[in-house]
């Protein structure tokens, strides 16, 4: 079976997938696929026919652990491609994509998690791992994601929507400290967490430079976890432990000693148990399929959905290969159960 790897793409977080795709896709060679890795933007100039199709292999391949940190912009990475042309999908993508049985969408973040991309592979006739167009989109939108929640009886954080248009004038529903987040973030990125009227002004602007819409949402003082559903089936949670401060965007990249990760967590087993309705239901009600992650709060109130993830990050120290680890499902067995799950779900005659 072929599989084409879509990795790197345009977004901040391209050097995270062109790392962590490598991994994928070295995974699934052991478990016997062929696999190509495709560089979204970049693609293969030049090639012909069967050197697209000599790309497909099931000898693993040297990986490149230096992840860059050089900030990568639009402008950075669109001057990597020598013609100086800016379509998201570089030459020959769709060809070798349309010669695999499927395409593994090792994309993080922008315009490979958005539904974009998925809707061009929908629109071509090519088969993907993940969740289609419309369900990657609204689980993007953190606004509409929370309004299907409300509408499903999914408690999550008391919220506002705010449009730039209506900023001069907010009167908040909820106490400070208050929540801002720009509606189509992620990574904490254009976060911010106001503890008072007198930050929350500038605050709010700050978050407008991310984003037109923005929501605004009352602070959940509680414990922090993160539940995988894939084929399914919920895994095991995974206790997001931040020593110092919040999990903002340092917390996730940077200082990793700083935060610590606990699964199978530490929590009644009826919590557990209640959690992975919940993050089925989640699930279901954002219209996600194959594989995707729920990320909660627990406090005496009980249980609070934050969001849903769409494509959950596959570096091995990521929380859904680690939740799978704990639930004696190794790194290749994940990622081949999201492929052979796909191929049964699309109905795929291979
Ligand atoms: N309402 C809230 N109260 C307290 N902390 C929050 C709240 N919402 C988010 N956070 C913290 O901020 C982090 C990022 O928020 P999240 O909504 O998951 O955005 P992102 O898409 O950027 O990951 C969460 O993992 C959590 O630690
Ligand atoms: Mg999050």
């Amino acid at each position: 079976m072929k599989i084409v790897v879509l990795a790197g793409g345009r977004s901040t977080e391209r050097n995270v997938s062109l790392s962590s795709s490598a991994k994928v896709a070295n995974a699934l060679r052991r478990k016997g696929y062929e696999v190509a890795l495709v560089d979204l933007f970049l693609g293969l100039p030049d090639a012909t026919d069967s050197q697209l199709n000599a790309l497909f292999t099931s000898e693993e391949q040297a990986i490149d652990l230096n992840i860059s940190d050089e900030i990568m912009t639009d402008d950075v990475i669109n001057a990597l491609r020598p013609d100086g042309s800016t379509q998201l999908f570089g030459p020959n993508v769709l060809k070798i994509a349309g010669l695999a049985d499927i395409v593994w969408i090792g994309l993080h973040g922008g315009d490979g998690e958005n539904g974009k991309v998925q809707a061009v592979l929908d629109l071509n006739n090519i088969a993907y791992t993940g969740s289609g167009p419309l369900a990657s989109g609204i689980t993007m939108d953190k606004s509409v994601s929370k309004q299907i929640m409300l509408y499903n009886g999914i408690q999550t954080a008391r919220f506002i929507n705010l449009n730039r248009a209506d900023a001069a004038n907010v009167t908040l529903p909820f106490e400070f400290p208050v929540v801002i987040k720009p509606a189509n973030g992620g990574s904490s990125v254009g976060m911010y967490i106001s503890k008072d009227e007198a930050s929350f002004k500038a605050d709010l602007a700050a978050a407008f430079e991310f984003d037109d819409d923005v929501v605004i949402e009352e602070y959940i003082k509680g414990r922090e976890f993160s539940m995988a559903v894939v084929n399914g089936r919920a895994l095991s949670a995974i206790e997001i432990i931040v020593n110092d401060g919040w999990y903002d965007f340092e917390h996730k990249f940077v200082s990793g000693n700083t935060t610590q990760f606990v699964t199978p967590p530490d929590i009644p087993e009826a919590v557990h148990d209640e959690m992975k309705q919940i993050a089925l239901k989640t699930f279901k009600a954002l219209g996600l399929s194959n594989y995707g992650r729920i990320d909660f709060f627990w406090n005496d109130n009980g249980l609070y959905v934050i969001e849903g993830n769409s494509l959950p990050g596959m570096t091995p120290l990521s929380l859904m290969p680690q939740e799978a680890e704990a639930d004696g499902i190794s790194y290749e067995d994940l990622c081949d159960s999201i492929v052979q799950g796909q191929v049964k779900q699309l109905g795929l005659s291979i």
